[in-house]
């Protein structure tokens, strides 16, 4: 595959066939990831690859704290507390084109909280992975979390997979970190569910949108 096409074909997978991933293929696609830039080499990432009852126990807590009311308690905010154009207006787009895919009127409130509790069921993906970082670690080294993330992405698809980064699984950074046996020194990122797309599934059919270059760069001479 070369590298414009699993850019632009790369999408957020949030449907999944009924097929394991190995844990060779999984070491493979790290493997290429490895090869990430990371500021003075420091490599600052730290995997965890969850499956089967592991995977089934974090589903069920990060469930149980959603529906019963705990109160999210990221290590980081993603989000700015207030929104403002034009990250508000493509936030809200985003939102609409999901549901859009998944059919889901303005008015289904039901059928949007139960879009939203796919995350914690890492949207029927075999597998999870959970990225962590180092306490020690400063702003620079997220970014270059950033890239390794989108690195596994990408190597992912050559062998097929598709995934969906999710922050939502971050919310409740302690059920995962005690789960894993991960040290309170590590800061969860993100979740990246990983699986086999369900091509059939019509929201794996949709694309999001982006601005073009010319709304987001200036060239100088
Ligand atoms: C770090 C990160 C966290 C994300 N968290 C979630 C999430 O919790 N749930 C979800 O459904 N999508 C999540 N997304 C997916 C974004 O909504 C998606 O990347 C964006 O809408 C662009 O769509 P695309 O990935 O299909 O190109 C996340 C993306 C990133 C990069």
């Amino acid at each position: 595959m070369n590298i414009e096409d699993a850019i632009k074909g790369r999408i957020s997978v949030r449907a999944y066939l009924d097929k394991d991933v190995t844990n060779e293929t999984i070491t493979a696609v790290l493997d290429t990831a490895r090869w990430s830039p990371s500021g003075t080499n420091t490599q600052p990432w730290k995997v965890a690859v969850v499956r089967g009852n592991s995977k089934q126990r974090i589903s069920d807590e990060l469930i149980k704290a959603v529906e019963g009311g705990t109160k999210a308690n990221p290590d980081y905010l993603y989000y700015p507390e207030e929104w403002i154009e034009p990250f508000k207006g493509r936030r809200f787009q985003c939102g609409m084109d999901l549901y859009g895919a998944l059919d889901i009127g303005r008015e289904d409130k039901q059928k949007r909280i139960e879009a939203g509790m796919a995350n914690f069921k890492f949207f029927g993906a075999p597998v999870t992975l959970f990225f962590f970082i180092d306490k020690i670690m400063g702003k620079g080294s997220w970014f270059d979390m950033g890239m390794f993330i989108q690195s596994v992405m990408l190597a992912s698809r050559e062998h097929g997979l598709g995934s969906c980064p999710q922050a939502s699984t971050s919310d409740y950074p302690d059920i995962i970190r005690k789960e894993l046996g991960v040290s309170d020194q590590y800061d969860l990122i993100c979740g990246l569910s990983l699986g086999y797309p369900d091509d059939d599934k019509a929201v794996n059919q949709y694309r999001t949108r982006r601005e073009e270059v010319e709304g987001f760069t200036d060239f100088f001479d």
